[in-house]
């Protein structure tokens, strides 16, 4: 069976660059402790009311569709991932390939969070490897700005994340050996509430523990769960975070879903010329680096300029190394990924 490879990958963050000082006049917060605690320096914020997650993924689709040799009109599927979608319904992919003037081509929107863009490209290979489409656009993007707590209540979650997006276009290759060479999806309900977007939606409190049930107001007979004034009110339609049970996870999910790829096609991480993971808390990417004995030349992070950008972390990073000159054709690539769900996920590419 034939192989997928990336043929093109881009990215895009908004202008407008924030640092942790000007979160200090937001918010009870410091500069000191978010780059102690997190690594970050600075992130980007998209433009209200102008730029949307969808725009970002086009800007991203734009640079991956032209390097990848081909047009818009040659994409003949797209997946979009995002935590961060322009509406609740339709999907952001809808929206995309509106905007790019692309044929009545299948979109399909990935919600997987921090592990969304492997999912993505999971999926993707298996379109491409099975011969069903030839060039599938898989995008990452979010605008995690729109809607964060800037009040001390929300720091926590509020001063990690960033606004971008990062596209790659998948097509066959013929080449023994090359391209994506095997991917990994997992997931752990069980920590379902663990990071988590509770409001809107239809889970009425059932799954939360009576100091995290929303406030429902005046309720009728139907209706009146979704979204309600007394949510608003409450500060209940923000993420919700237990940072430190999430960081103990990750730590440990990361490198055995790393080995889980060597595994499974015989290389060992020593073989990985460069890992590419989840851009979530710089101190998690250390610490899963030293687990697994990598120099730093063989990991890139780059949360220190953009935050972590949950799905779009990965294409970012991924592209920003590669346009850096870090990987080469014929390198082996790591691409891994841990978050909410409990969700982690890796793959292994030969470029
Ligand atoms: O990509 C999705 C997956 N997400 C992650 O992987 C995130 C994993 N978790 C983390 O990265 C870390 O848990 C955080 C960076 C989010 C938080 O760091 P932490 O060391 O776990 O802090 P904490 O939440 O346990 O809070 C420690 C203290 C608390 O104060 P007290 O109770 O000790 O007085 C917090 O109120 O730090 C306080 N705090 C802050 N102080 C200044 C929390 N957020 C902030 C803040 N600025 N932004």
């Amino acid at each position: 069976m034939q192989n997928s490879k990336i043929a093109g990958i881009g990215f895009y963050v908004p202008e407008r660059v924030v640092t942790n000082k000007e979160l200090e006049e937001l918010m009870d917060t410091t500069d000191e402790w978010i780059r102690e605690r997190t690594g970050i320096e600075e992130r980007r914020y998209a433009k209200k009311h102008e730029e949307t997650t969808a725009t970002m993924g086009v800007e991203a689709a734009k640079i991956a569709i032209e390097r990848a040799g081909i047009t818009a009109q040659d994409i003949d599927f797209i997946i979009f991932a995002t935590l961060s979608p322009d509406y609740y319904f339709p999907g952001s992919g809808v929206i995309l390939q509106r905007e790019m003037g692309m044929e009545n081509v299948g979109a399909l929107d990935v919600r997987y969070q921090c592990t969304g863009f492997i999912y993505a490209l999971s999926v993707a290979d298996q379109f491409v490897k099975s011969g069903m489409y030839k060039n599938v656009l898989v995008v990452g993007a979010e605008f995690h700005s729109c809607g964060l707590d800037f009040t001390k209540r929300g720091r926590n979650v509020s001063v990690i994340f960033g606004d971008g997006a990062g596209a790659a276009v998948l097509q066959p290759t013929q080449e023994e050996g090359k391209g994506i060479l095997t991917t990994h999806l997992h997931s752990d309900g069980k920590f379902a509430e663990e990071l988590a977007y509770y409001n809107p939606g239809c889970h009425g409190g059932k799954f939360l523990k009576d100091d995290k049930k929303p406030h429902f107001g005046e309720e009728p007979e139907f209706g009146g769960l979704f979204m309600t004034k007394e949510m608003v009110e409450h500060g209940e339609i923000y993420p919700t975070m237990n940072g430190r049970y999430v960081f103990k996870h990750a730590v440990e999910k990361f490198p055995a879903v790393i080995k889980e790829a060597c595994a499974a096609t015989g290389y060992k991480v020593d073989d990985i010329d460069m890992l590419i993971p989840h851009q979530a808390n710089l101190r998690i990417s250390q610490l899963v680096q030293l687990n697994l004995g990598i120099e730093n030349e063989r990991v890139y992070n780059n949360i220190q300029k953009y935050g972590n950008t949950t799905a779009a972390s990965i294409p970012i990073a991924l592209c920003e190394a590669w346009e850096k000159g870090l990987i080469k054709e014929g390198d082996l690539v790591c691409l891994a990924a841990f978050g909410s769900g409990f969700t982690w996920a890796s793959a292994l590419i030969r470029w």
